[in-house]
Parts: C-alpha cells; structure tokens; sequence
C-alpha cells in the first residue's frame, strides 16, 4: 500500500509529533506502509508526519530503492549528536519539499536510542548519510523541515518561488 504525502506548507508537517505508547499491529503495518512509500517515491527516509500520521515513527533506508539492504524502523528515536566527530555539509532533498534541494549542516555523528518494529530495543552509531538521514527525519518530528536551516535569504528566495508556483497551480 502507498500512503499520500503531505507537502509543505502542510501544517501537519510542523506539529510536534507523539510517543508511540505500545508497539501494536497497527503501528506495524502503518511502517510497513511507509517504507512501500518511501521506495517507491525513490526517497531514503521517511516520518509519520509526512503521511499524516503525527506519531514518533521513521523509516529509514540508506542503500536506496534499488538495493533495500538496510530498512530500519524506528519507533521513539532519541537522537544524541556527537559533536566531538566534527560537522559535514551536503545537500539535502525531502519529500514533503518539491523540486528543491539546498545544503545543510549537520553533526557528522549520532546516537540513537529507539524501539523496532517488534518493541526491542535498538541503540546504534551513525555517520555519514545514515547520520544525516537520522537528523533530517527525528527533525520531521518535532515538525522541522530542512529549510528551517537554511540562511534567511535562501530561506526567502525558496518561499518566494514556492508562492508563485502554488499561485500558478491554483
Ligand atoms: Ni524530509
């Protein structure tokens, strides 16, 4: 099943996102929906939010759509950068922001802490696109979006064409 995503300025997209209070077979299937989703938008991540779902829910896949090696699901991340590994600059897309890609700063490192499609525990070490990933998702919950880091002028610019397509559109 494909789920529907949601485009910024949706404003599903900015609501701080709930704690998933038990791991049911709902909540199962709704991930198991969103990773279909996901590949089939030929994205590496996705959150709840961005289906509509305000839950502290991710799916996260870095080897891509071709490959599909290496889905997490993760359930109540906590994420924890770790500074000391420095910072990485690299470009960034989303599904829920169209035609639009701009660089972002991130930690070059992360922990997370979070639960798996079956309640277990999971605690991993993250670098490079995987660390990124995990901090532009865990940012969906708590209703970030990667343009919120971007400089006010790029940030302007991007509104200012995103205004005039939708005035086109509409
Ligand atoms: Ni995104």
């Amino acid at each position: 099943m494909s789920l529907t995503i949601l485009r910024h300025p949706d404003p599903v997209l900015r609501k701080i996102a709930a704690p998933i209070p038990e791991v049911t077979d709902e909540i199962r299937e709704l991930a198991a929906a969103m990773a279909e989703t996901m590949y089939r938008a030929e994205g590496i991540g996705l959150a709840a939010p961005q289906i509509g779902r305000s839950i502290r829910l991710i799916t996260v896949d870095v080897t891509g759509p071709e490959r599909r090696e290496g889905l997490l699901t993760l359930i109540n991340p906590e994420l924890t950068p770790l500074p000391e590994a420095g910072y990485v600059e690299g470009e960034e897309g989303c599904l829920s922001v169209e035609d639009y890609r701009a660089k972002v700063r991130r930690y070059a490192s992360v922990a997370l802490s979070a639960l798996d499609a079956n309640g277990a525990p999971v605690r991993l070490e993250a670098e490079g696109l995987l660390a990124v990933c995990l901090q532009h998702e865990v940012d969906h919950l708590e209703g970030k979006l990667f343009i919120d880091h971007l400089s006010r002028l790029k940030r302007s610019m991007y509104e200012a064409r995103l205004r005039k397509r939708l005035r086109n559109n509409a």
